[in-house]
């Protein structure tokens, strides 16, 4: 006798395309020497450019980047990664308030006192233009890996790449068909990660408990040093010596206010 549809459901596994892409998504620092052209990036753009946008604000600009000179001076802004050197297209995901400014000019106004929200706002909309671009280029078989570390020095890139006062680089990333097949990195337990009505604390911090080993597990799969409570460990360490303490007042000096 044939299932009753809930039964159907359940024996399926639910899944799409998509949602394939996104499990098997994983960052990409080698690249073929194959070119990522200026057609392929447009079509890419015009289709992240969809994102939604608070407020329709559209507080974002793309640099494409392929000049080595300039990739090298970004380069060595972000910690001398090879890959921001090596990489087919290099793209700087920029928040800015230039056009949002100059509404306001058209008002009689300008963005002296920006706030906090409005910075966030811009932030938040290069992140997922940034992210949609990812999957976009994903689909035509290229891949990648976003580099915070543009935030090191947003003066500093500013100047490299000419932007405007109201405009920083929130990160870049580096796109190119891929040369490598990393083993995909471990994520926390969902379980601990999905909430149901209420935030369940317990079920957070066990989901952590339970990512070191994983963790240290997949380090020491692909010969990388680590240590018992890896992420823990990494976590604090890293971040216990407050990283980019001088990112609001550099970030200020952009023409944001983030206070
Ligand atoms: C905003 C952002 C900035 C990142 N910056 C860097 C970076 O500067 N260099 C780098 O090698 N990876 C960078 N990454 C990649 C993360 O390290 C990576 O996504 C994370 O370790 C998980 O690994 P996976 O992407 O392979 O799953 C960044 C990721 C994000 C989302």
């Amino acid at each position: 006798m044939p299932d009753a549809p809930e039964q159907r459901d359940r024996h399926q596994t639910v899944t799409s395309e998509t949602i394939e892409v996104l499990k098997n998504r994983r960052s990409i620092r080698k690249y073929a020497d194959d070119p990522v052209t200026d057609a392929m990036v447009e079509v890419i753009l015009e289709a992240a450019f969809r994102a939604p946008t608070s407020s329709n604000l559209q507080a974002y600009s793309v640099i494409q980047v392929r000049d080595p000179d300039t990739r090298a001076k970004l380069a060595a802004v972000g910690g001398n990664q090879q890959h921001i050197i090596d990489c087919p297209l290099f793209l700087a995901f920029c928040a800015d308030l230039t056009r949002i400014e100059a509404a306001f000019q058209k008002n009689g106004h300008d963005l002296s006192d920006n706030n906090m929200e409005l910075g966030l706002v811009a932030t938040i909309d290069a992140a997922l233009v940034g992210m949609s671009t990812y999957l976009a280029a994903d689909s035509l078989g290229i891949r990648g890996v976003m580099i915070g570390a543009m935030r090191n020095d947003p003066e500093a890139v500013a100047e490299i790449l000419g932007l405007p006062d109201r405009v920083y680089v929130v990160f870049g990333m580096c796109l190119g068909y891929p040369a490598e097949a990393p083993k995909q990195k471990p994520r926390m337990p969902k379980s601990g990660m999905i909430h149901h009505e209420r935030y369940d604390l317990e079920a957070a911090l066990a989901a952590m408990a339970a990512y070191d080993p994983d963790l240290r597990a997949h380090y020491d799969a692909i010969g990388k040093d680590t240590t018992d409570d890896s992420w823990s460990h990494d976590v604090h360490a890293k971040f216990s010596k407050r990283p980019r303490d001088h990112l609001r007042a550099a970030l200020k000096k952009r023409g944001f206010d983030f206070t």
